[in-house]
């Protein structure tokens, strides 16, 4: 019960990666919340793990938009009370041409991606700060290091969750308040399953280079970003903890 009395709040917690996090969180017996922009996904899982005997809310909220992120943040702190373990974990990919990209299609991916890291940190950190306690886990991305062609403008996204995480944990490491990033390699979700729908010959390719002959799966990404949030890591403050079976070591 690493989390017990902590009070969990999880972006895009419906599915893939958030969803693992929702539920080993809530297992370490934190009080949980989560937001999606996927309402009947989101209510279903909600009520699964509620039937199971976990304490967790779910709201509707999109990352890109501040207000209705804020809405969502209210109303799950007028329920749970304040936030004090964050994971910003909503994402989604962008395999844009440089040249036909418009100033809408970038401004709407790094609003998700990037900005709405900014965004949970200035609703959260009030109450962070006047308890001197708190923990923020980013998910980034392997791509953030090394990326892959046609992934534009991916790997900068990714990267400047990084940069935000040196920030965060630079200026508010004196308040007690913890800031980390998680970067996952090739991991079994349904964002990576439309990958290889659209491009088939990708799953083969991906798996060969793999170290351990396998992707990961979800909890296995979950199980560190429950480290992260604990005392355990009490003195981890603006890591970025690589989890990708060892695919960062490969040279080509
Ligand atoms: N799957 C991988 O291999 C992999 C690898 C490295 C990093 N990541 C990162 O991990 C995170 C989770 O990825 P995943 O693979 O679980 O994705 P996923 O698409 O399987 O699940 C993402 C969840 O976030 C929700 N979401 C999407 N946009 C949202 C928004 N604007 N507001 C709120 N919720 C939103 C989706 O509805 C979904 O429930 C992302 O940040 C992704 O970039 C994934």
């Amino acid at each position: 019960m690493k989390l017990k009395g902590e009070h969990v709040f999880v972006t895009g917690g419906a599915d893939g990666i958030g969803a693992a996090i929702v539920l080993d969180v809530a297992q370490a017996g934190a009080r949980v919340s989560f937001c999606d922009v996927n309402v009947s996904g989101g209510e279903r899982y909600a009520s699964e793990l509620t039937a199971q005997g976990f304490q967790i809310i779910f709201h509707q909220g999109d990352v890109g938009n501040f207000e209705s992120l804020k809405s969502a943040h209210d109303a799950i702190v007028k329920e749970l009370g304040s936030v004090t373990g964050l994971v910003n974990n909503a994402g989604v990919i962008s395999n844009a041409d440089p040249v036909e990209m418009t100033d809408e299609e970038w401004n709407n991916f790094f609003n998700v991606d990037l900005k709405s890291v900014w965004h949970t940190a200035k609703l959260v950190l009030p109450s962070m700060r006047a308890a001197k306690k708190g923990a923020i886990v980013n998910i980034s991305s392997i791509h953030a290091r090394m990326t892959y062609p046609k992934y534009f403008p991916y790997a900068a996204a990714k990267s400047g969750v990084i940069g935000l995480t040196r920030n965060l944990a630079l200026d508010e490491g004196i308040h007690q308040i913890r800031t980390n990033a998680v970067s996952p390699g090739y991991t079994l979700t349904p964002l990576l399953e439309e990958w290889f729908s659209r491009l088939p010959e990708k799953r083969a390719e991906s798996l060969a280079v793999q170290p351990m002959a396998r992707m990961a799966k979800t909890s296995e990404i979950a199980k560190v970003v429950t480290f992260l949030l604990s005392d355990d890591a009490s003195f981890v403050n603006g890591a970025d903890w690589i989890v990708d079976g060892g695919l960062h070591c490969r040279f080509a």
